[in-house]
């Protein structure tokens, strides 16, 4: 097979938190078994990875502490380069964006966005903190929505109604910083013209997904993104933790940290060639045109990925003669949940990588974790699956075929490879298994079909029990030695097919399947064929796999906080509830509004009277979809305007598990008009 040149990126994580099982799934092991997969297949391949180390968040958790926001990058940064490393993650370069050699690639960046005068400066009001004397952020101002009144809402945006406003629409504006009253100040900031480059990403991102696939998730998400026509983005920020701007009269102006974030992965590369001591040569992964570069992250990071971090790199290319190569793939992930719910620190839901590790062996996560990566929907870590996937297939496929052939070949071979003798269908069947599972795993492996690779990896070892079985080694040991030879040496190079084949899961666990062997991975493809020679010597053998006990997973399932206090809703009485009107509504009318995502105008049939209602169900329906349907309606809440639209109403609607919206709907047999009851 053709050897490439791959360069493989890892979302960057933020060193604001522990890193837990729902980033591993989506960003981290997908990467690293592909990674690992390409190293034995040959191929050239760099893996870059790294905390990301600015931002807003960061210095709120410092002032929440009270301490430097160093004090929180560092103590992240460390936690989570160890639970990688504990997690087996083969990151060639684990860094940091608050290094120098960043800063300095960022700013280098900026400046030249600056110099060939793509960089836009615009005024526009702030809310300036009087006693803090700071500019404060969007997350730092709390106030009153002036759309539908929610009163925790940001400065420019409503979480409860998903509206966009200007700062000064706020109302009652609090800072959240000293408590006071900020004023609104006139303030300049730096917008990249994304808009410029909407045709060339359009064009970019085709191609790309003929050429090479894309996932679903994210062609659509693309789309979602050019449908409403790529705008400015400021990409500086008044605040004093991050990459400087590097302009005369930019004192306390930082770049927007997504626009230095997405450079760490070539600042990273800068710093691994120069520990290397070849300073050039992140050129060969970055400015290669052969350079296949793959970036794996999670579905929150797609828009950086695909559109912002390309418009950049082809603003550089458009006026450098070194030239960036694109992602040829961003095989994003959707989200791991934690037993049926978001993982959620601050309720104790989930576990930490670290915790983890501590309990249990890494191998079996990595494992359960492959087996379940959220490829296409939001899938669920549950304990007893963890402990099932290790018993039943790790222990009981796997292991016990492993163990079964390395006892008899100590017992009655006396540890080295017997010959093989004439062979039956059987052997035959399974000698082509053997040579046929590394090109069908890799294939998948290398269109990102990670959880179906790992799947196929089992059942090589189903085949191979199952070839164990129906020879009947301890009948023919003893009826016929040589029949019993030739199966053993088909097993043991069996066990070599599968410890290089399940390497990418379970790196650890084949690396003593290989010392058991007394031998060493080969180039992917040939794991299949013949390796072991007639009278190979082999090492001690040890149990790979042990059983996880009931008592131990019940333990860890009884540390979950209850059902009970997790949704203890609050209670109302009957005559509470029976003001609340729902009725039966058809869609007569459906129509995007113009400056929002999110919203949909409906126009409804009740009986004989008709209104209007303004739901946030667009980015789920489109409105076409929504005609005829009956649907449910609080009937009788105060009339609100949204957008300008007045919305007399509510529509009743669901979360799917992919976190898809559903409305509530009723047959034709039901009336429009009727209440519910
Ligand atoms: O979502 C996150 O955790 C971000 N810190 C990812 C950044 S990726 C990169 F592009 F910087
Ligand atoms: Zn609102």
């Amino acid at each position: 097979m053709k050897k490439e040149r791959v360069l493989v990126t890892s979302a960057l994580p933020y060193a604001n938190g522990p890193i837990h099982l729902g980033h591993l799934s989506g960003a981290y092991l997908p990467a690293d078994i592909y990674v690992r997969y390409k190293r034995l297949n040959g191929d050239d391949i760099i893996y870059i990875c790294g905390s990301d180390e600015h931002g807003v968040p960061i210095t709120i958790s410092a002032d929440k502490e009270n301490v430097k926001p160093n004090v929180i990058i560092d103590r992240y940064h460390e936690q989570n380069k160890s639970a990688f490393e504990k997690f087996g993650m083969s990151f060639d370069i684990y860094s940091r964006t608050s290094l120098p050699i960043h800063h300095k690639n960022a700013q280098e960046f900026f400046k030249n966005y600056y110099d060939n005068k793509l960089l836009i400066e615009k005024k526009t009001l702030q809310f300036y903190d009087n006693k803090a004397q700071m500019f404060l952020p969007d997350r730092y101002v709390e106030g009153t929505c002036p759309k539908c009144g929610f009163e925790e809402a940001r400065s420019d945006e409503c979480e409860n109604c998903g509206s966009l406003y200007e700062p000064n629409e706020l109302i009652n504006p609090k800072s959240k910083i000293s408590g006071g009253t900020p004023e609104l100040k006139e303030t300049s900031h730096w917008y990249f013209p994304l808009g410029n480059y909407q045709e060339f990403l359009e064009s970019y991102i085709k191609e790309m997904n003929e050429k090479h696939g894309w996932k679903e998730n994210v062609i659509q998400y693309c789309k979602g993104w050019f449908k409403d026509g790529l705008k400015d983005r400021a990409v500086t920020r008044d605040l004093d933790w991050g990459v400087e701007v590097p302009l005369e009269n930019s004192k306390g102006k930082v770049i927007y940290v997504w626009f230095e974030a997405v450079l760490g992965y070539i600042s990273a590369t800068k710093e691994l060639s120069e520990k290397l001591n070849k300073p050039d040569l992140w050129k060969e992964y970055w400015q290669n045109q052969d350079t296949k570069y793959i970036a794996f992250i999670g579905k929150d990071n797609i828009v950086f990925h695909t559109i912002i971090f390309p418009a950049m790199l082809k603003a550089c290319n458009d006026n450098n003669d070194d030239k960036y190569v694109y992602p040829q793939n961003v095989p994003a992930n959707e989200f791991l949940n934690f037993e049926g719910k978001k993982f959620s620190k601050s309720r104790g839901w989930g576990i930490d990588v670290d915790e983890f590790l501590n309990l249990f062996p890494t191998d079996p996560l990595r494992y359960t974790l492959a087996s379940n990566l959220p490829e296409n929907k939001d899938t669920d870590f549950y304990w007893k699956e963890f402990q099932a996937k290790n018993n039943n297939e790790l222990a009981d496929i796997l292991g016990n075929f492993i163990n079964r052939t390395f006892i008899f070949t100590q017992k009655h071979f006396e540890n080295k490879v017997p010959p093989r003798g004439t062979l039956t269908d059987m052997d035959t069947e399974m000698l082509k298994t053997i040579e046929e599972y590394p090109l069908k795993i890799s294939k998948l492996i290398e269109k990102y079909k990670i959880k179906d690779a790992v799947l196929e990896m089992m059942n090589l070892a189903r085949n191979a029990n199952k070839y164990f079985n129906d020879s009947e080694p301890s009948k023919t040991v003893k009826s016929n030695k040589e029949v019993c030879a030739t199966t053993v040496n088909i097993c043991l190079q069996t066990i070599y097919t599968l410890a290089e084949v399940f390497y990418p899961v379970i790196p650890t666990s084949s690396e003593k399947l290989f010392t058991s062997l007394n031998a060493k991975p080969t180039e992917w493809l040939n794991s299949g064929k013949s390796n072991l020679e007639v009278g190979h010597k082999l090492n001690k053998t040890e149990i790979i796999f042990t059983k996880i006990e009931d008592e131990i997973i019940q333990k860890q399932i009884d540390k979950l906080p209850s059902e009970v206090e997790e949704n203890k809703d609050e209670e109302i009485t009957f005559e509470e509830f029976s003001k609340v009107k729902l009725k039966i509504a058809k869609i007569v009318h459906a129509e995007n509004i113009k400056k929002s995502k999110k919203l949909l105008k409906l126009k409804l049939k009740l009986g004989n009277s008709k209104r209007q209602v303004i739901a946030g169900i667009a980015q789920h329906y489109s409105p076409e979809d929504l005609i005829n349907k009956k649907v449910v309606i609080v009937s009788n809440l105060k009339p609100a305007k949204l957008f300008g639209e007045l919305s007399e109403g509510m529509l009743l609607a669901v979360e799917d598990k992919n976190g898809k919206l559903k409305v509530l709907e009723v047959d034709e047999l039901v009336n429009d008009g009727t209440e519910v009851r």
